[in-house]
């Protein structure tokens, strides 16, 4: 080829690039399991006690037959169906939930992983031993069907089966999967994680994003970023470089949504700055929780609902479905039809953002591709300045969400505040033993099973008095890379208290649950939308993460104050021994 012919060549590609872009339809169109007539006339007869059920249901002949169907049901009854003829027509079109996935036993799954060998605690071997079990009951393969039909599910296709959260949530959903990876290397299963991983990368490359979860009920809104970072932890564990080399302008066009789709400027100080939100700009009830969602919009004059579904859409994108954080403002603040997730701009996000820029840099540095490596750098700089002027607090030691419409940043506690430790988004090293000043100053260090999500007791499940697992991840990762013995410690002393909590109520219940009470003694968690669900991916995940790191410590036996009755105990029953014996 010429040279001329080469640029006419380059252009095309260029064309076709920017044209398959623009290309992309608006995220779910769906007439059943997005919008429409039949999908508000059942979810609003409520049949089932979860919205989410009637989504799940794939359909039993053609979209179309049954749209046309349904029209003529309307026409019968005057737009208007009865709830009786509403489950008849169900009961005939669609088909019951969990049909379509069938049970898959990883084909890496190994009965004894190397790092149970690193735990002491006898008791903590054991319970690390049946974790590992729980991979086979998550595990998820997709029938053919939806290869051949997609159209009559809901579920999105997937060529590799996956590890999914569990309880209701028999699907993957996009941020839990890092954590559910991070304990799958750990159980050797390396290729599994492959397999999840180029799900995500597939999605990419059809929809330009990933959606918050393996349906297409979920395609307006994507999940915190992690697909980089993903990549990153299975290359460390494989090596495999080739992988990378594959699909790394996959990752920088999932990087490119965020820019593209999410960013906002912030003015402070004369300067403007670039950064990240949680934002989708589309209306509507979410399909999974459209009652709730449609009965919350009648709270409110009929020109704020759309807006409202929106921000409801852009909380559920963060992860934090749902939370002060996103409700925070004068007027109040208890309110979820206050919610206003995308007037803020979240720390956690940003630095997810801060660490994907960071690893893909350094991604394509190892590649040989030193502008794109450079690209990059470049970006995280900025942000790295960015989040110095607009979320850090030198006072309190940490980082605040930001909140654009008032103009000052949201000092409530949560842990996501310290997100950039763990992301490694920091230039002065000096931050990390602020962070635990800022923690002690906020009474964190004060509640023994698990660090809350925040101090505010709102009802919604990312809210005191539940606490999660990746949060706890956040802060004992964070604090771990200080310098300070004394931070280490608390470190440690974190994963232990959250150990504990975990053990002791599997000791009792037999589960793995999504969230935690911290508030009585540690319980599986309440409050929000739906009852607390049982598995669990990342829970499980960050158990195992802690008991590796950590294993030659950690005990499951009683914190320190009860420990001082154990030892009453004993020396009470040596006495009686003693007492016995023959001198
Ligand atoms: C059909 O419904 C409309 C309002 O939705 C009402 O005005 C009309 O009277 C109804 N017709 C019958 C035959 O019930
Ligand atoms: C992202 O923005 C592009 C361009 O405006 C748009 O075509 C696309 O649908 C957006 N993606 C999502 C998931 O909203």
């Amino acid at each position: 080829m010429t040279r001329r012919t080469w640029e006419l060549y380059l252009l095309l590609l260029l064309g076709l690039g920017l044209m398959s872009q623009e290309a992309l339809p608006p995220p779910c169109e769906s007439q059943i399991y997005c919008q429409g007539e039949l999908l508000h006339q059942v979810q609003m007869a409520k049949l089932y006690q979860d919205d989410k059920q009637f989504v799940d249901m794939s359909l039993a002949t053609a979209p179309d037959q049954v749209l046309q169907r349904f029209r003529e049901l309307m026409e019968v009854h005057n737009r208007s169906v009865p709830r009786q003829q509403l489950q008849e027509f169900v009961q005939q079109h669609f088909q019951d939930v969990g049909l379509e996935l069938e049970p898959w036993t990883p084909g890496d799954w190994k009965e004894s992983p190397k790092f149970l060998q690193k735990i002491s605690d006898a008791k903590l071997r054991v319970w690390a031993e049946e974790l590992n079990q729980i991979w086979k009951k998550l595990g998820k393969k997709m029938k053919p069907e939806i290869l051949s039909h997609p159209e009559r599910f809901s579920l999105i296709y997937s060529e590799h089966p996956f590890i999914v959260p569990g309880g209701r949530f028999v699907e993957f959903y996009y941020w839990d999967s890092y954590w559910v990876m991070e304990g799958l290397l750990l159980s050797e299963m390396a290729e599994t994680v492959k397999g999840m991983l180029q799900n995500f990368l597939n999605l990419v490359k059809t929809y330009g994003h990933i959606p918050n979860g393996g349906r297409v009920y979920y395609l307006q809104r994507s999940q915190p970023p992690l697909l980089t970072l993903m990549m990153d932890r299975y290359l460390t564990h494989t090596n495999d470089i080739s992988f990378l080399e594959e699909n790394i302008e996959t990752l920088a066009l999932e990087l490119n949504f965020w820019t593209v789709n999410r960013t906002i400027s912030v003015n402070s100080g004369g300067e403007t700055y670039v950064l990240n939100r949680y934002y989708v700009p589309y209306g509507g009830p979410r399909p999974e929780s459209y009652s709730k969602d449609e009965e919350l919009a009648d709270t409110l004059p009929e020109g704020d609902r759309e807006a409202l579904w929106a921000e409801l859409k852009a909380g559920a994108e963060s992860g934090w479905d749902f939370s002060s954080r996103w409700l925070v403002r004068d007027q109040n603040p208890d309110l979820l039809s206050s919610i206003r997730t995308s007037k803020l701009v979240p720390v956690d996000l940003n630095a997810f953002l801060c660490q994907a820029e960071e690893l893909l840099s350094n991604f394509y540095s190892r590649l040989g591709k030193d502008s794109q490596a450079t690209k990059y750098r470049n970006l995280r700089a900025q942000r790295l300045a960015a989040m110095k002027a607009i979320l850090w607090d030198e006072q309190k030691g940490a980082w605040f969400d930001y909140d654009i419409e008032n103009g000052k940043k949201n000092l409530e506690f949560y842990p996501s505040n310290l997100t950039p430790l763990w992301a490694g988004c920091f230039s002065d090293p000096g931050v990390v033993d602020k962070a635990l000043q800022y923690l002690e100053d906020s009474k964190i260090l004060t509640y023994q099973h698990g660090i809350p999500t925040s101090l505010s007791n709102t009802g919604q499940q990312w809210d005191f008095p539940n606490a999660w697992a990746p949060l706890q991840d956040l802060i004992v990762r964070g604090l771990a890379k200080s310098a300070s013995p004394g931070t280490q410690e608390v470190a440690f002393q974190l994963a232990q208290n959250w150990i504990r909590t975990n053990f002791d109520v599997y000791t009792q219940k037999s589960v793995m649950y999504e969230k935690y009470d911290i508030s009585d003694g540690g319980q599986p968690g309440g409050g929000g939308e739906y009852e607390v669900q049982e598995g669990f991916g990342w829970t499980n995940g960050v158990a195992l993460m802690f008991l590796d790191r950590y294993g030659d410590r950690l005990t499951s036996g009683s914190p320190p104050s009860h420990l001082v009755s154990h030892c009453l105990v004993a020396t009470f029953l040596l006495n009686i021994l003693l007492g016995f014996l023959p001198w």
